[in-house]
């Protein structure tokens, strides 16, 4: 009978701790830009759903998409502050926070496929840039992929030539910008959420995405033209606030370790599918046209943007543009 009441009672302390739990959770706000449709909008839901089932409801993981929150640079600043407490920022963006490593993923045609990337982000150099991120208050949890970037425009883009003149948006990277100057196009950095209606109004000509962005952004209603290229790579550090992340009491930490684990399998199962279902998406939509390039047409591209990587080893460090040609063969 006693042993009973025992049990009752630790039932019961076991059940109001866990309502106490859903009454009073911690709250993880995780900010993004895209659409919830694209790679990184269902792998931070993905997340979601793990973290909150494995800390049975001890964190409550809040997602805003679509740039709801903040914007691309002030997403990183209220992080910082600890306004929010999650991002996955486009590798290209940390130049502004000053870590200007990560532009080293934005160097055209430096990866030729998923595999040698993953040979990048799931080794040591992975590992040690996002280490540098700490002395800014940022803990780097995992690398999401997206993926190869397609160029589009008001005209369709075979040839360096094509590019002279034109007003291209890029993200806020340096070598973003020396890979469009190398084409003889005008470099315009805009902030993700403002690129439709940049394209609309004219402000630029074109700009250059992974189809699962620019199709979930509806930049196929602006842009008639879209050349698979596959020139370069746009994937994500997916960061937390350090104070806030070290605070957590370790069991809930090492929860949430496991589901952002599982979620980081997810993001990068699924990112190549996306993208390749978002270019027939974007040929079924029928406004704008795909243009392939030839072998030859691709070479000329790649000629004219591989001079890039000399041109921003002093930026980006001339060792870690070597450790990546060597992790990638
Ligand atoms: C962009 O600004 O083009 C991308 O970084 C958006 C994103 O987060 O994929």
């Amino acid at each position: 009978m006693q042993r009973r009441t025992m049990l009752g009672a630790a039932i019961a302390l076991a059940l109001s701790a866990s309502a106490a739990f859903a009454a009073n959770p911690i709250v993880i706000k995780f900010s993004h830009v895209v659409a919830n449709d694209t790679p990184k909008g269902k792998a931070a839901l993905y997340f979601k759903k793990l973290a909150e089932e494995r800390t049975k409801g001890a964190v409550k993981v809040e997602v805003y998409p679509n740039s709801q929150l903040y914007k691309d640079k002030e997403e990183m600043e209220a992080l910082q502050l600890g306004a929010i407490q999650m991002l996955a920022p486009s590798l290209a963006k940390f130049g502004p926070l000053g870590v200007k490593e990560f532009e080293a993923f934005d160097l055209p045609f430096i990866f030729d496929n998923y595999d040698e990337l993953h040979k990048v982000t799931q080794g040591p150099v992975g590992a040690s840039l996002l280490k540098k991120l700490e002395s800014k208050g940022i803990l780097g949890l995992a690398y999401w992929d997206n993926g190869f970037k397609q160029f589009s425009a008001k005209k369709p883009l075979k040839s360096p030539a094509d590019f002279k003149g034109l007003k291209m948006r890029i993200q806020s990277s340096k070598v973003l910008d020396a890979q469009m100057r190398a084409l003889g196009s005008i470099p315009q950095q805009m902030a993700f959420s403002e690129v439709y209606q940049g394209l609309q109004t004219g402000v630029v000509d074109g700009t250059e995405n992974p189809a699962s962005n620019f199709y979930t952004q509806k930049m196929h209603e602006v842009q008639p033209y879209l050349t698979l290229s596959n020139h370069g790579y746009l994937g994500y550090a997916v960061i937390v606030n350090k104070p806030f992340w070290d605070g957590l009491p370790p069991a809930v930490r090492a929860q949430l370790d496991s589901a952002m684990k599982d979620a980081t399998k997810y993001a990068n199962d699924i990112a190549k599918a996306e993208n390749e279902g978002d270019i027939e998406n974007v040929r079924k939509s029928g406004k704008t046209q795909i243009v392939n390039l030839t072998p030859a047409e691709r070479a000329a591209l790649k000629q004219a943007l591989v001079p890039v990587h000399k041109q921003m080893a002093d930026r980006i460090g001339e060792g870690l543009i070597q450790s990546i040609y060597k992790e990638t063969g």
